[in-house]
């Protein structure tokens, strides 16, 4: 099933301690890869942003990618700041933030007949930030974390008020900037 297959391929779900979080989490994205006609092992193959072309890495790596920046960044933050409280963080919340922050390409992406991956028709309509937010919100998640989805791109600058969305938003940024600045 689904659901097993996601796991094999994003192993960084199991890192979520919180059984109800978790399920919410893998339910998210199963929603967003049926609703995108996909499978999970497509990910491997789906170019995680269409602003460089070829794109040189997959929705599926730049997924993983961001999720082990984010905590890097987060552990890094508390050896180095033992005694602040500004940058306690929620792992879970972390983790589940960042393996969805992207999960609304799902939908925005589609790939043509003859293997292109272009903007869909509800890309066109919506970007992804809001698309994985109002699956999340419909699976039950925290609103930490629908919030830290909805506002982890530009749109939401001005707008993250947890240290799990700041973190996540950075994580992605340096996941894409060093191939924008290489390959694009
Ligand atoms: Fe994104």
């Amino acid at each position: 099933m689904m659901e097993k297959t996601l796991t094999d391929v994003i192993p960084e779900f199991a890192l979520i301690d919180d059984e109800k979080l978790k399920k919410g989490s893998l339910a998210t994205f199963v929603e967003a890869l049926q609703l995108g006609g996909w499978q999970p092992e497509d990910m491997a193959e789906i170019p995680f942003t269409l602003l460089i072309e070829p794109c040189p890495q997959s929705l599926l790596a730049h997924t993983r990618g961001v999720v082990r920046v984010s905590l890097a960044v987060a552990k890094a933050l508390m050896a180095a700041y033992p005694d602040e409280a500004a940058f306690r963080y929620d792992e879970d919340a972390l983790i589940a933030m960042a393996l969805l922050h992207d999960v609304g390409k799902l939908l925005e992406y589609e790939r043509t007949a003859n293997g292109k991956y272009v903007k869909s028709e509800w890309g066109k309509r919506q970007r992804h930030p809001d698309s994985g937010a109002e699956l999340a919100e419909k699976h039950g998640l925290p609103q930490k974390v629908v919030d830290g989805i909805r506002y982890h791109s530009h749109e939401g600058d001005g707008k993250r008020d947890t240290v799990e969305a700041i973190i996540v938003n950075h994580a992605d940024f340096i996941n894409f900037e060093p191939l924008k600045l290489k390959y694009g």
